[in-house]
């Protein structure tokens, strides 16, 4: 037997309906908040994500899909999305007919992590990103709505947590604040965090070892190394936060593991995941788009991880609706009207299975009782001399006759009100 590669899965017919909600939910959210649906390819060229997510990035450096392609050419399974919807906002110019671009997308990510519960190497994100807009009550807009999508799915117990990594002009002093702080410490710090001090000194906080954990817990916060601008635009994100009555913790270690973020960052937490507890996470980017080749404009999104929703769902999210009928043929020369008479119930809309291979009244009967549809439809010789259908009440197991060109409307009746 060959089967899926470690660290994929597939989305079992038993699932699947927990998938189309979160889906349908996800879509349903963005639209009415003004975004519209864009689809971009899962490969891209290595250097979108070298240059995008950033060369100090434990993604870029350990992480991605990357091969040569027939044609001689580096390219990557895409890890994220967000270089992606910055280079199609880029290369079609989506500026000249959306002056402010509000996108989402969904799709799967590739990822080569070390597998665990919530953590895949093929998995899903939405992903939302809008390019164009540096004011920050748009970054609490973006935080709500994400808030609003997890609440609509019916996820309790989620703690928001945000903070600001400053910006182009802060963010040197607070690197040089964290290397002083360091000092002589740089040498007992794992090899990713000694790699980190010499290239990028935020990226620390990523730091999961927990040897290193004492010493990252005395560094210095970044909240106290902001320039007045990011320290206003932090405090009118909070402000327009507590209207909306939005609760959050700050924490000065939520730097998020990608390079180009200003400013905003923030995560949403679930209670039920156990390590892998982050349900969503994004922040502000103003220089992405501009360092991709494109005109400068600033931007801010967050990418939500499809697999972790679907595990924080409620129970019984997502089950599958029993049909509404399960035709019966009585006798086999009733088949064709039996399946004609199906044919015409799912033209009018109705869920409606039917069984094949000529099996007995009996069996049709035994499986139309496993489908758990709501009714059986009978049709035998006398039901066609006659016009009429014998319907079966499943839960009742009362019988009644209806006239033949009468079932679709009565059906579709009664489906409206169940
Ligand atoms: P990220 O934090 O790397 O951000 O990923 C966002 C979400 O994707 C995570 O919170 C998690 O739910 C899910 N996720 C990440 N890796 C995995 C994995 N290996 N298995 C399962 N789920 C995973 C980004 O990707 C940024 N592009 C977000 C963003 C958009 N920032 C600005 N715009």
């Amino acid at each position: 037997m060959i089967t899926a590669i470690k660290g994929t899965q597939d989305i079992l017919p038993a699932d699947v309906g927990r998938w189309q909600r979160v889906e349908c939910v996800a879509r349903d959210v963005c639209e009415r908040y003004g975004y519209t649906e864009i689809r971009t390819p899962v490969i891209e060229r290595e250097e979108l994500f070298a240059k995008g997510t950033g060369e100090s990035t434990d993604i870029v450096q350990k992480e991605m899909y990357s091969f040569t392609d027939k044609g001689g050419e580096r390219v990557t399974l895409r890890p994220e999305a967000t270089p992606s919807m910055v280079r199609a906002f880029v290369q079609n110019a989506l500026e000249q007919e959306l002056p402010f671009a509000k996108l989402y997308s969904l799709g799967p990510m590739f990822r080569y992590e070390r597998p665990q519960k919530g953590r895949y190497r093929q998995f899903h994100q939405l992903d939302v990103e809008v390019f164009g807009i540096a004011d920050p009550a748009l970054d609490a807009e973006v935080i709500e709505m994400a808030s609003t999508f997890v609440e609509e799915l019916g996820i309790k117990a989620v703690e928001l947590v945000i903070n600001s990594v400053g910006c182009a002009s802060c963010r040197p002093h607070f690197n040089d604040a964290l290397l002083t702080a360091l000092g002589e410490q740089v040498g007992q710090l794992c090899a990713d965090c000694q790699r980190r001090a010499a290239t990028n000194p935020l990226r620390i906080f990523d730091c999961k070892v927990q040897a290193d954990q004492p010493i990252i817990e005395e560094l210095p916060h970044s909240e106290d190394y902001l320039c007045s601008p990011c320290l206003h635009h932090f405090g009118v994100v909070k402000q327009q936060l507590d209207a909306f009555g939005l609760l959050y913790r700050v924490s000065h270690r939520l730097v998020r593991g990608l390079d180009y973020y200003t400013r905003t960052t923030f995560e949403f937490l679930g209670s039920s995941l156990g390590a892998q507890n982050a349900l969503l996470g994004g922040g502000r980017y103003d220089h992405l788009v501009k360092q991709l080749g494109g005109p400068d404009r600033p931007g801010i999104g967050f990418a939500a991880g499809l697999e972790r929703l679907v595990l924080a769902l409620p129970d019984g999210v997502g089950e599958a609706a029993a049909a509404d009928a399960f035709v019966v043929a009585f006798g086999d020369a009733s088949w064709p009207e039996a399946r004609a008479l199906a044919r015409d119930l799912r033209k009018a809309g109705l869920q409606v299975l039917i069984d094949y291979e000529g099996r007995s009244a009996k069996s049709q009967m035994k499986r139309a009782n496993r489908s758990g549809a709501r009714r059986v439809l009978i049709l035998g010789e006398d039901e066609i001399v006659s016009e009429k259908v014998t319907v079966k009440e499943m839960e009742t197991g009362q019988q009644h006759k209806v006239a033949r060109d009468e079932v679709a409307g009565l059906m579709l009746a009664v489906a409206r009100t169940d």
